[in-house]
């Protein structure tokens, strides 16, 4: 029969372990959930007197307080925790190799790889160990090879996959009503029981038709491919928005109309300066890797295209912007609201904003940012990490870090909006203006503005068809060569 889990381990204190490990807390409080982590100021961030957590999810603060010295506990004791736990989560990071075999593209597994060791060191009781990190197909077997040439006698380990689907900005969420939950797990005997006695601790809140449980690749292997599905619809939206400002058409529009067939489906199909985020290019990179491992180079070459074409939209657009303000920018103020990679986030990792700002520094422009969760370090350290030939010293030169948009935006030639943050729709626009060089141009990277209004406030506002005198001309020229039999 399954074990009965009544104390959980989480390795790795980050935007996945935390969030999914407190609301298993929350909804489990018969299980005792530690969260450990090597880094002792997010630690201590965590178990913070006034809860200023280590990140900003809605709702995350609320979970905390519930159950932080219940049954939720924060420490840096990695080893006491390996040995008390019966369920040990690993959600360590797994950025892309910077230098090696695979850089650029295949999955540093190092931490993942210490982690497991660490576990296989220290145990002295049977574990049922689950990888919580996006890592590439296969790792379950390696982190089983390692525990197995590693373990103590009458101390068996079951590997089980178990990836995370939340969403940044709304994790907490994602996590209460979760799509599916998927476990993957050897198919033997002790292989289901350990992956029933999982399924257990989330059918305490998880209808047990979301419930999923499939084999250990095939649960790796969906992570990845969910992700770069999902990634391939904003590539696929970004390369119609392209056709849509050289014709007139209105991307919106489009992929309302495209949206509204049911066998496509109407979410995740919002054009935007490009996608961000921890997971959509890594886990594409890890693909096109495990691709090109398997000597499969077309369905490589495929996958690569969705990033390609992430990256495409994000030079296409600054390149807009200099375009536009009549083909320079260098000397020009230029306000950019929103640093995050999404809304509702702090995070930063592979945001747009960044690709944009680092562009319009090597044009010699000044840029004033202002994001409402993006701490001002964070900011520093990513620019000098995307401008390596700049010191911080000539970046401060050039950025200035701002506490509002309506500060962001005073004497700039142009706005740049690259995050989806809800409250840049209701910026008080008029006063902006006002206090604009003219003409004033916003450059809306995610459609979130009503161009129409602000037009008439005296805005120019991008993507708008109206405004480019040339668009009528290279529609002539599409339509020519479109009839060429006629
Ligand atoms: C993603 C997956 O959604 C999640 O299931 C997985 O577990 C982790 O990766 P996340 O990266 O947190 O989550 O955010 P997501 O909402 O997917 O957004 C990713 C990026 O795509 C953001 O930069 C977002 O602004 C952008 N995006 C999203 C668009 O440009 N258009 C859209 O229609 C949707
Ligand atoms: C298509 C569109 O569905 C329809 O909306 C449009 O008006 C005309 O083109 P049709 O070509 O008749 O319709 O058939 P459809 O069901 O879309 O299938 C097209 C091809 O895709 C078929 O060969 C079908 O077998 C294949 N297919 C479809 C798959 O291989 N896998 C699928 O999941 C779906
Ligand atoms: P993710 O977005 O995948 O959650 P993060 O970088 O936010 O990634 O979090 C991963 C966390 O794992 C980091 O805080 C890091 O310090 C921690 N970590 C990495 N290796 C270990 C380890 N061996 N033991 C404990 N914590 C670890």
């Amino acid at each position: 029969a399954p074990l009965k889990i009544t104390k959980i381990l989480c390795i790795g204190a980050g935007y996945v372990g935390g969030p999914t490990c407190a609301v298993i807390a929350l909804k489990c409080p018969h299980i005792t959930v530690t969260i450990v982590d090597l880094n002792q100021a997010r630690i201590d961030a965590w178990n913070s007197p006034d809860f200023n957590l280590p990140i900003y999810e809605p709702g995350l603060e609320d979970v905390v307080r519930q159950c932080r010295g219940r049954n939720l506990f924060f420490s840096t004791d990695v080893d006491k925790g390996i040995r008390e736990a019966e369920l040990i989560f690993v959600s360590v990071n797994t950025p892309t190799k910077k230098s090696g075999v695979g850089a650029g593209f295949a999955a540093d597994l190092n931490y993942v790889e210490l982690a497991t060791r660490q576990i296989a060191a220290v145990a002295t009781t049977s574990k049922i160990v689950v990888e919580k990190s996006t890592v590439p197909c296969r790792t379950a077997e390696s982190m089983r090879t390692i525990l197995e040439a590693n373990s103590k006698p009458n101390c068996r380990f079951d590997i089980l996959s178990n990836p995370e689907f939340l969403a940044e900005g709304t994790a907490i969420a994602d996590l209460f009503q979760p799509d599916r939950v998927l476990i993957g797990s050897l198919q033997t005997r002790e292989g289901k029981d350990a992956c029933a006695a999982l399924a257990n601790v989330y059918s305490n809140w998880v209808p047990e038709n979301k419930i999923l449980t499939v084999g250990l690749w095939s649960s790796e292997l969906s992570k990845l491919a969910a992700n770069a599905m999902l990634a391939q619809r904003i590539s696929s939206v970004n390369a119609l928005s392209a056709i849509c400002e050289a014709t007139g058409a209105n991307i919106d529009e489009v992929a309302h109309a495209v949206g509204y067939d049911s066998r496509v489906g109407p979410k995740f199909l919002k054009a935007s300066v490009g996608f961000g985020g921890s997971c959509f290019q890594k886990d594409i990179l890890n693909l096109v890797y495990l691709s090109e491992s398997l000597h499969l180079p077309e369905v490589a070459a495929y996958w690569r295209q969705v990033v390609e074409m992430n990256e495409y939209q994000k030079r296409r657009f600054s390149k807009r912007v200099v375009d536009t303000l009549f083909n320079t920018i260098t000397g020009k103020h230029i306000a950019v609201l929103g640093f995050a990679f999404k809304a509702d986030t702090g995070d930063t990792r592979e945001s747009a904003s960044i690709t944009l700002i680092r562009d319009f520094l090597s044009e010699r422009a000044f840029v004033n940012i202002y994001d409402p969760k993006v701490i001002e370090s964070q900011i520093w350290l990513d620019l000098s990490e995307a401008c390596p030939n700049m010191s911080l010293e000539s970046i401060k030169k050039q950025v200035k870090i701002c506490n509002s948009a309506v500060e962001a935006a005073l004497n700039t030639e142009a706005i740049v909006i690259a995050t989806e943050w809800k409250e840049f729709k209701a910026v008080a626009w008029t006063e902006v203006y006002e206090h604009m060089k003219k003409p004033a141009f916003v450059f809306d990277g995610r459609l979130l503005v009503d161009a129409d209004e602000l037009t008439k406030i005296g805005f120019k506002v991008y993507p708008s068809f109206f405004f480019f005198g040339s668009v009528h001309s290279q529609f002539d020229k599409v339509a020519t060569i479109g009839r060429p039999t006629a």
